[in-house]
């Protein structure tokens, strides 16, 4: 990857955005205007983290399927806190835990072509790496540093991400069928054949993740046996 490091930006996607080059990124120290899902703001002390966003152009990827890009970005997130020796597990959609607790989330942006192919994708991650106190109210974050009480080296963190995910990416690109990727996810899903409480459109039920559907829609089991996929949004984890 071509890599731009800089000091403050609005948003590293916005930054993102701008560039045309495939692989490039963007990571800076600041973001005035950092933005997490759901129109929240990202917060991220200065100089302690890693906020970075990067350009792809993927090779005939269906619309239906870009699902599989969140899943390598998952993927490669996981494997790199990994080897720092701490182990994560993927919250579908877009957020990476540790335990009961949120230590990265993820912000991908799809721009489509006419004929239904994604023409390009802006992969935002905000990795809490160094820094020890929250003053959002996002809930239930952590760092790299509240989980393992050492300094991470970012540099070598984005080294490993990157690594990781050049690999999963070539999947995604030349053999997406071959399921390394799917059943590498479904092995780190949060909670998943666990019972546990959520909240859908009718109300608030037990319910037991069962796994992925075809279009990245979260499989949840309720306690009659019936078996919903959710889309986005659709379905909130209760604690
Ligand atoms: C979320 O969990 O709500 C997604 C957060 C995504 C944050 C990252 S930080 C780098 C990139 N730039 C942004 O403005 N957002 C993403």
């Amino acid at each position: 990857m071509r890599i731009i490091r800089t000091e403050e930006v609005t948003s590293t996607n916005d930054y993102i955005r701008q560039q045309d080059e495939h692989l490039t990124l963007c990571w800076a120290e600041s973001q005035t205007k950092g933005r997490g899902q759901k129109g929240n703001s990202w917060e991220s002390e200065k100089g302690r983290n890693l906020t970075f966003s990067f350009l792809l152009h993927p090779e005939r990827l269906p619309a239906g399927k870009q699902f599989i890009l969140s899943k390598a970005v998952s993927l490669a997130v996981v494997e790199a806190l990994r080897t720092t020796g701490t182990q994560a597990r993927i919250k579908w959609p877009n957020d990476i835990y540790v335990g009961d607790r949120k230590i990265c989330g993820i912000l991908i942006e799809h721009d489509l072509s006419g004929d239904g192919m994604i023409r390009r994708s802006v992969v935002g991650i905000g990795i809490n790496v160094n820094q020890q106190r929250f003053l959002s109210d996002a809930p239930n974050p952590t760092s790299l540093l509240l989980e393992t009480g050492r300094i991470c080296d970012r540099e070598a963190l984005l080294a490993a991400f990157i690594d990781r995910f050049t690999d999963f990416y070539h999947i995604v690109c030349h053999d997406p069928e071959n399921g390394l990727i799917d059943d590498a996810y479904l092995e780190l899903l949060y909670r998943k054949g666990e019972w546990h409480r959520y909240r859908d459109a009718e109300g608030c039920f037990e319910g037991r993740i069962t796994g992925i559907g075809p279009e990245g829609e979260l499989l949840v089991e309720k306690r009659s046996g019936a078996v919903n996929g959710y889309r986005f949004k659709e379905v909130s984890y209760l604690l």
